[in-house]
């Protein structure tokens, strides 16, 4: 497996760091195959990193929007992925995607919705965006999650150690994406970090590790214990 390609800047650079870097790989793939498919990451991390990107010229009409994760919230709730992306991304672009593909986690059936979510997945995301919890997870697979083990299903329900529950991609879905940039700011990831970069470890135990051999964009704080 290859080694992760680590990039250690002041915490008021990790915005314009990371968002340079994913309109580059956009931009490649654009060239490459005509489109980019992009799944974003949810949390507080990458809002900066959102305002950021909404600044700079994506090829915006050629992108597919995806979510590596989402809460069983409706798309307006204060807690809803979906909302803190159309608020720090898609409202501020003079014409947003028009392939925006929104998880549907409030939905009942979840299984369902992880089911009709899947099928819009590419085979291949041209870039992953994912953050690091402090226990650890990345998207919503939490330590210990069954989803861990998931193979054949690339979007499953997952219960997070305090709701609300959630949809997430699956390990398959991390492995097969050309690029993964995961973006962690502040000491309290420092301990997270050093189990997902370790030379030896277990995803069960640190599912970021799942992402591992990819990009990582770190302050100084998140980076100290490296
Ligand atoms: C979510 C995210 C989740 C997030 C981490 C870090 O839905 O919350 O997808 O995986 O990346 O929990 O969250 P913060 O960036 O808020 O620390």
């Amino acid at each position: 497996m290859s080694s992760p390609l680590i990039t250690i800047v002041d915490t008021e650079r990790v915005p314009e760091a990371a968002a340079a870097t994913i309109e580059e790989i956009l931009r490649d793939a654009v060239r490459r195959r005509g489109r980019a498919s992009l799944a974003l990451a949810g949390g507080r991390t990458p809002q900066p990193v959102y305002r950021r990107l909404a600044e700079l010229p994506v090829p915006w009409e050629r992108v597919s929007l995806y979510f590596g994760d989402e809460r069983a919230v409706p798309p307006d709730d204060p807690r809803s992925n979906f909302r803190m992306v159309r608020e720090t991304l898609l409202d501020r672009l003079p014409s947003p995607p028009e392939a925006v593909h929104r998880m549907e986690a409030e939905r009942g059936d979840r299984d369902r919705a992880a089911e009709d979510y899947a099928v819009l997945l590419p085979e291949k995301l041209d870039l992953l965006l994912l953050g690091i919890g402090e226990d650890g997870h990345t998207a919503s697979l939490f330590p210990g999650s069954p989803a861990l083990g998931e193979r054949a299903r690339r979007v499953v329900p997952a219960l997070a150690p305090t709701p609300p529950h959630r949809l997430t991609i699956t390990p398959p879905v991390i492995a097969q994406a050309r690029e993964t940039l995961v973006i962690a700011i502040g000491a309290p990831k420092s301990a997270p970090l050093r189990c997902a970069l370790a030379e030896a470890g277990d995803e069960h135990v640190c599912p970021a590790r799942l992402a591992r051999s990819g990009r990582w964009f770190l302050d100084r704080e998140a980076a100290g214990g490296l």
